[in-house]
């Protein structure tokens, strides 16, 4: 018997949990880059003999969406909602008071909505929503971000 490797492995796990169904492959994608911070050329392998698609059509799946990455990120990813809601809550003036060092420590993306608007300024970091940034908050999250 041969040991799985760590992607297959996570892999073979997610597949259990979400079945090895066709309409599965997106949640799949999403927890493995929560999981991992990208989609491995061998999870994509992985994926399509699980859910009995070709490779191409789960490459295809995340080429198409530009939040899955290939490779990991360099730096920390903290998605900052900068929609009309957390406009007007004033994440423009949080970005802006983030000291330079910690800008500088994460890669800073734009999302347009992270669907809880009545919260913001918000922003998503390794899958997780935080609400309710404020200065102190967002300086935190920079810090902590891996
Ligand atoms: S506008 Fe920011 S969460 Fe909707």
């Amino acid at each position: 018997m041969t040991e799985l490797t760590p992607h297959a492995a996570r892999v073979a796990g997610l597949v259990d949990l979400h079945g090895a169904r066709r309409d599965a492959l997106l949640p799949l994608l999403h927890d493995l880059q929560a999981a991992q911070g990208f989609i491995a050329e061998e999870d994509i392998r992985a994926l399509a003999q699980a859910l009995n698609l070709s490779r191409a059509d789960v490459q295809g799946v995340v080429s198409f969406y530009h939040d899955f990455r290939t490779q990991p990120p360099e730096r920390p990813v903290i998605k900052v909602c900068r929609a009309e809601a957390c406009q007007s809550r004033g994440v423009e003036a949080l970005l802006e008071a983030l000291p330079a060092d910690l800008r500088d420590r994460v890669a800073l993306e734009t999302v347009y909505c992270l669907g809880l608007c009545s919260v913001g300024p918000n922003a998503l970091v390794g899958g997780q929503v935080h609400a309710r940034l404020d200065a102190g908050k967002l300086t935190k999250l920079a810090e902590v971000a891996q």
